[in-house]
């Protein structure tokens, strides 16, 4: 059996498909593989490791021709299932194990964003400091504020459990129920995304959305960056609609809008949602485990198609 990796993961993951008797070799990078060195690398490969960083969709498929792709993630809206179900390619990804890290790093940017962490750290840096004053970086208390989930999964439940213990009142909006967006937006002082890159909720937050949130009110996203029109942001950041913003994912990643990057308010960080140590290791796991259990004609835990 031969499998690609599009990255190098955790080497416990590794580890699973070296006992399983699988060849392996991964892209040692820098950055996303190039489109014509992946098609040409997965010639002859069984599986693929895939990230969200590549675009898996018939002719990678094809070119293989592959059996089964494991994404190294749990958003899968780089993976075009019509064509793996069309092509009887068994597909799974790695839910659950991330949940808790990435509700760490949407509390963390909303800490982040709200006290002014990093315009405070730079002003004592440049030496600024020269006293504590009662007027100095005032920011938002998150004790009493509103925070609204924007997708209740796994994740914006966990950032709920969460924001609950700093004494927020939660609200949210998904799928199953909760408010209207309208109104989820236009009472929360934070709001946070946590739904999955859908048709449906691509661009879900533009310039008529951004003109719903309070001005005093911050946005979080650690979701997919295309659920945001970026440009309708910077304008409604300059605009003062809006006091500030935390993402980790931008609408065209790695690309980040250039108006994002002037913006004091505003803090821009290169998509670590899942990126501590126990988080990476478990998400290698978990594709290893399904990856192997697929090529040998098993159910993988976690298959999405
Ligand atoms: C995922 O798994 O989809 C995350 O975005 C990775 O951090």
């Amino acid at each position: 059996m031969r499998v690609f990796l599009t990255q190098e993961i955790d080497e416990a993951g590794t580890q699973i498909l070296s006992d399983a008797g699988v060849s392996w070799r991964a892209w040692p990078g820098p950055g996303p593989m190039p489109r014509g060195e992946l098609l040409r690398a997965v010639v002859g490969c069984d599986g693929l490791i895939s990230m969200l960083t590549d675009r898996v969709d018939g002719e990678l498929m094809g070119a293989g021709p592959l059996k089964v792709v494991a994404q190294h993630a749990v958003g899968i809206d780089n993976i075009d299932l019509a064509a793996a179900r069309a092509a009887g390619v068994v597909v799974c990804h790695t839910p659950g194990v991330l949940t808790e890290a990435t509700a760490d790093m949407a509390m963390a940017l909303m800490l982040a964003v709200g006290r002014h962490l990093l315009p405070g750290d730079q002003y004592l840096r440049a030496g600024r400091f020269v006293g504590w004053r009662p007027t100095l970086f005032r920011g938002i208390d998150l004790y009493g504020a509103r925070l609204g989930i924007v997708g209740k999964g796994r994740i914006g439940s966990a950032v709920a459990a969460r924001a609950r213990a700093f004494g927020m009142d939660v609200v949210h909006t998904s799928r199953s129920g909760g408010l209207p967006l309208r109104e989820l937006l236009e009472t929360s002082d934070v709001v946070s995304l946590h739904c999955p890159l859908t048709p449906e909720t691509r661009g879900l937050i533009g310039a008529r959305e951004l003109g719903w949130m309070k001005p005093s009110a911050i946005l979080i996203n650690t979701a997919r960056g295309p659920v945001v029109d970026e440009a309708a942001l910077v304008t409604a950041l300059r605009a003062g609609a809006l006091a500030g913003a935390g993402l980790d994912v931008f609408e065209r990643e790695p690309q980040v809008h250039v108006g994002l990057v002037d913006l004091p308010n505003v803090v821009l960080l290169p998509h670590l949602g899942s990126a501590t140590w126990g988080t990476r290791r478990r998400m290698a796991v978990l594709a290893a485990e399904g990856l192997v259990a697929a090529l040998r004609g098993e159910e993988p835990v976690h298959r999405v198609g």
